[in-house]
């Protein structure tokens, strides 16, 4: 089955935008594999917009020749030969977000064209959709058309939230649904994102996962959606936040070129962990303060809990940063006497060994994220 877990991948947009051929695209099906992205877990490599002919010919929709000239299935054939996986882009509306032809109206023969050219994952856009159509129905047709196509392909749904999509996109077939607009790179972007997401996983769970858009870790401002960047430790606080989240983690960044801060960050295995993990259940909040300090809490497999703790600018008072969780807001009461192994998950270590609870300064911008387990 496809999308038991969020996706992992890499895709075109932030970064290259219409500056896109198969030279790039296969040297990041490279990339992946020799810089350890694959083994992480990371296997979709996804064109984004730009890559088709402005006109459908002879009704079909065709990459055009000067950008990938030996066509869409020998670039499919070079990823799959990786071990990767190949994903592809289109749109509910007549064209996409920057006019190339869309699906409306020709859901099931454009997806019977990316079945025939292997394609595993289908990004599909809301652009230029009809004022008069129906959004939720679009989606629908959309998931109708793949599942009927006789392969496996998952389905990433992009309206940006409209209309509320936690409430609707998983019984209409998405495997994942973009819940916001689009991100930058920005530390106010990707926040704003998590603000705008905390309270809205409660239904992220397999075969539907809430999208918050394509990483910018290592961007640095470069690239299609580069402005001023973000520092290092703002990016793991990014990538803490998706991964605990249970959002696709999709980089979104040239990986040919990152610093090793970067690539770790991208590469952690712990926090890979917690966003793969087999039971896939969302994260619950346990306290915020003024929505500038956090502590969300998640089930993972083998009795275990998640713990995050992220700290957003403008912190009032210093000593509002010394975070502190009791076990009892993690379901175990101090009167069993429970004592509980705490890992330090980033920094993949021990942390110490806590009846009660713990406490650990957390500073603005900054995360930190825990395994907690009862020692029984
Ligand atoms: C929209 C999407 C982006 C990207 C562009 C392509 O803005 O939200 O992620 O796919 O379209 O045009």
């Amino acid at each position: 089955m496809i999308a038991e877990k969020p996706p992992m991948g890499w895709n075109s947009w932030n970064t290259f935008a219409n500056d896109i051929n198969e030279d790039l695209i296969l040297k990041m099906a490279d990339t992946i594999v020799e810089k350890g992205y694959k083994d992480a877990g990371y296997e979709y490599v996804i064109i984004d917009d730009c890559w088709a002919l402005k006109e459908r010919q002879n009704g079909m929709l065709k990459e055009n020749p000067k950008l990938f000239p030996h066509g869409m299935k020998y670039v499919a054939d070079y990823i799959h030969k990786k071990g990767l996986k190949f994903g592809m882009y289109s749109c509910a509306g007549f064209l996409t977000c920057e006019g190339y032809p869309g699906s409306y109206g020709y859901e099931f023969q454009d997806a019977r064209q990316f079945a025939e050219w292997e394609i595993d994952y289908l990004k599909y856009d809301f652009c230029h959709f009809p004022s008069s159509g129906n959004g939720k129905n679009a989606y629908l047709t959309m998931a109708m058309a793949l599942r009927n196509t006789g392969r496996d392909i998952l389905f990433a749904a992009c309206n940006w939230g409209t209309d509320n999509p936690s409430a609707w996109m998983r019984s209409r077939g998405a495997n994942t649904y973009r819940s916001t607009g689009d991100i930058v790179d920005t530390p106010k972007s990707y926040q704003d994102i998590f603000l705008s997401q905390y309270k809205n996983l409660e239904g992220n769970s397999p075969y539907c996962f809430n999208d918050m858009d394509m990483l910018t870790v290592g961007m640095h401002g470069k690239g299609f959606v580069g402005i001023n960047g973000c520092s290092e430790e703002q990016y793991l606080q990014q990538f803490a936040m998706w991964a605990f989240f249970g959002s696709p983690l999709i980089i979104g960044g040239d990986i040919r070129n990152l610093s090793s801060g970067d690539e770790g960050i991208l590469l952690n295995k712990g926090l890979i962990a917690i966003n793969q993990d087999e039971e896939q259940r969302p994260p619950f909040l346990v306290k915020s303060k003024d929505e500038k300090t956090f502590i969300f809490a998640k089930l993972i497999s083998n009795g275990k809990l998640a713990v995050a703790f992220f700290t957003l600018p403008e912190v009032e008072k210093e000593w509002d940063t010394f975070l502190s969780i009791s076990f009892d807001d993690l379901g175990i009461h101090s009167e069993s006497g429970i004592s509980v192994r705490v890992t330090d998950v980033i920094a993949d270590c021990t942390y110490g060994i806590f009846k009660d609870g713990f406490r650990v300064q957390v500073k603005e911008n900054e995360c930190r994220v825990f395994v907690c387990e009862p020692l029984i």
